[in-house]
């Protein structure tokens, strides 16, 4: 092999920053199976008129967060990751654990949001550390950003219903 010739593997870096991907990727990865936890339990337990839409809008998203999880299950394998198994899991999730009132859509709403502002973050972080080294992670993680932007905000025009001025101000950011 030539002297300007590098091994490559999937992405031109060195492993230090192959690992540091893999890492925030698992992250991301848990984020992802801990909110199909909730919201799978949050759209089951929660009772009354306004509670409707929720169940509904969180039974939709357990779809799309469970294909977010698999597909970046993919990619650590690809990277040449192990994708773990649930001993290693973490749960952080406590603004959106299922409220002792089943009445409580509020708490819900605030917490669905908080936990997309979370998955926001974490693929923003990654987007940065894939700059010039890992362009198909990055894609994918602009593509998944942008499904929990969409989420953040149908859950906003929710708590515009309960709050107007707050849901204005996170609208605007
Ligand atoms: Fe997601
Ligand atoms: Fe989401």
């Amino acid at each position: 092999m030539p002297q300007t010739m590098t091994k490559t593997g999937p992405l031109q870096a060195d492993q230090a920053k192959v690992k540091e991907i893999i890492r925030e990727l698992t992250r991301s990865y848990w984020m992802e199976i801990e909110t199909v936890q909730n919201y799978i339990a949050n759209s089951v337990n929660l009772e009354g008129i306004r509670a409707k839409e929720i169940r509904e809008s969180l039974a939709e998203d357990i779809d799309s967060e469970l294909g977010h999880a698999r597909r970046l299950a993919d990619r650590i394998h690809v990277l040449g990751g192990i994708v773990p198994g649930s001993l290693e899991f973490k749960a952080e999730q406590r603004a959106i654990q299922p409220p002792k009132d089943t009445t409580d859509v509020l708490s819900i709403i605030r917490g669905v949001i908080e936990a997309e502002d979370g998955a926001i973050e974490q693929y923003s972080k990654i987007i940065e550390i894939c700059d010039h080294v890992d362009w198909a992670t990055q894609d994918l993680s602009i593509e998944l950003m942008a499904d929990e932007q969409g989420h953040r905000r149908e859950f906003i025009s929710y708590l515009a219903e309960f709050d107007r001025e707050e849901a204005r101000k996170m609208a605007t950011g």
